[in-house]
């Protein structure tokens, strides 16, 4: 029997719709999707978190609180950046930790972890919290291809996340470039190897998902992440219901009711075409992008260089930089091609190129990965470009979160007087710009302030 995890209210709507799915259009249908016997409903996490605050105006901690409160059955999985968490940057521990710990308390069940790097000391602070706070730790690897990435690779890789306590293991292929075939094989060596649960996750950008996932369910995977189908295919993952259907009267049924998972696409359906209509899912993310395929880096990352060189007036420079993104990542020690990894190997391959001598500009963010401040590269940085961004000194060697000190009593005492719950110090310690405006609106809002920004700020001084 395989499982499906339902992506519609986390990866799905951020693929397609940049996350702009607001808690007053999931709460209705979520009572159904609770009774629909899914593996886990993906519900918070990843860009979430951050699109709450910045554009929807919703404390995202409120959310996770309202579809828990509706959705009692069904395990609820978060996506969270290791030591990233859900922002940018490497945060102390005291702040995984502590975020972690709300996370659970306020109803996450499942938390998918993961790295850029697939540096596993970035994942073992917010695993360590995940256990200690008995959720279901989830080890993820990034799937990329490379001449340094093969199967052992990838096993040693997830034999480590099981070794340091994980539940279960993804394999997360952010960009669609796993192929049926391939998939086929690492499935297998996976099953093979580690004893945990295997998940595989992936998105239809390149055409190729749902033959993937067949592939990967002959070899083995325990559970598939999938969208229900007005939320599905694009940039988004693979449709929920005709997997559902092929695995139907299978060794591998899903046990999942047609019939059900119709009620929920006619919930959603009107709901996408509003977002066509507004120009807000784009006609663009939803077809099969070619690209992608045949040069294995993910679409979102094609887009960025082709507006990188457009503001250069350099479009003409597209093919050489194409050709010159595989040699700075080669560079820099084969990096999968996510976020941060992604622009930073983009943006330093359109320097190489328009510079016309490759590496005389080189960016903070390169020279980051070069000194180790992310963490460790797959393979080793190229001796030539260590010696010419380090010089002589050493780059670190150790956890990059090692070298933070404790943050979050700072934090407290820095926005004190605008908490109201607990978990406001995390999000103001995440995305302290954000969850200011957002801190003064609400107070605002309390205290029935009315008038300008300005008079907000004014008046809730003197509150
Ligand atoms: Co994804």
């Amino acid at each position: 029997m395989v499982k499906i995890t339902e992506t519609v209210l986390r990866d799905a709507h951020q693929s397609l719709i940049a996350t702009r799915m607001t808690t007053e259009q999931m709460l209705p249908i979520i009572e159904k999707l609770d009774n629909i016997g899914y593996n886990a409903l993906e519900a918070w996490g990843g860009a979430t978190f951050d699109a709450s605050l910045r554009f929807l105006n919703e404390d995202p901690w409120e959310r996770l609180r309202k579809i828990k409160a509706i959705a009692k059955k069904t395990p609820l999985q978060m996506l969270l950046r290791g030591q990233n968490l859900l922002g940018y940057k490497h945060y102390a521990d005291d702040v995984v930790d502590y975020f972690v710990r709300k996370a659970i308390a306020n109803g996450i069940n499942i938390i998918r972890i993961f790295d850029a790097l697939n540096d596993v000391r970035n994942i073992e602070c917010a695993m360590n919290a995940c256990i200690k706070e008995g959720g279901h730790a989830q080890g993820c690897i990034c799937y990329t291809i490379s001449p340094y990435h093969d199967l052992d690779v990838f096993v040693k890789d997830a034999k480590r996340l099981e070794d340091m306590g994980a539940s279960s293991v993804c394999i997360k292929d952010m960009a669609g470039l796993l192929l049926p075939f391939e998939a086929y094989r690492l499935v297998k060596a996976l099953k093979e190897n580690v004893s945990v649960p295997v998940e595989l996750h992936t998105h239809y950008t390149s055409g190729c998902g749902s033959m993937t996932y067949l592939k990967a369910i002959e070899a083995g995977a325990d559970i598939i992440d999938c969208a229900i189908s007005p939320f599905a295919m694009g940039t988004s993952q693979p449709a929920t219901e005709p997997m559902v259907a092929t695995l139907q009267g299978t060794e591998y049924d899903t046990g999942l009711d047609l019939k059900a998972l119709g009620e929920i696409a006619a919930y959603f359906r009107p709901l996408r075409e509003e977002y066509i209509k507004s120009g807000q899912m784009d006609q663009k993310v939803l077809g099969v992008d070619i690209n992608t395929l045949i040069y294995q880096v993910p679409g979102g990352m094609l887009s960025n260089l082709v507006s990188q060189l457009k503001q250069a007036d350099a479009l003409d420079k597209y093919e050489e930089v194409l050709e010159e993104v595989p040699r700075v990542r080669a560079d820099l020690g084969y990096p999968p091609l996510v976020t941060p990894s992604s622009q930073i190997v983009g943006s330093q391959a359109v320097l190489n190129v328009l510079s016309g001598e490759r590496y005389k500009m080189i960016t903070k963010e390169t020279k980051g990965i070069v000194a180790g401040e992310y963490g460790k590269t797959p393979a080793d940085v190229s001796e030539e470009l260590r010696k010419r961004v380090l010089n002589d000194k050493e780059p670190i060697t150790c956890r990059p979160a090692d070298l933070i000190e404790p943050e979050l009593d700072r934090i407290r005492s820095e926005i004190g007087r605008y908490i109201e719950q607990d978990e406001d110090v995390l999000t103001y310690a995440l995305f302290p710009q954000q969850a200011l405006t957002f801190f003064k609106r609400r107070q605002a809002v309390k205290y029935g302030v009315q008038g300008s920004q300005a008079e907000y700020e004014q008046k809730i001084h003197s509150i």
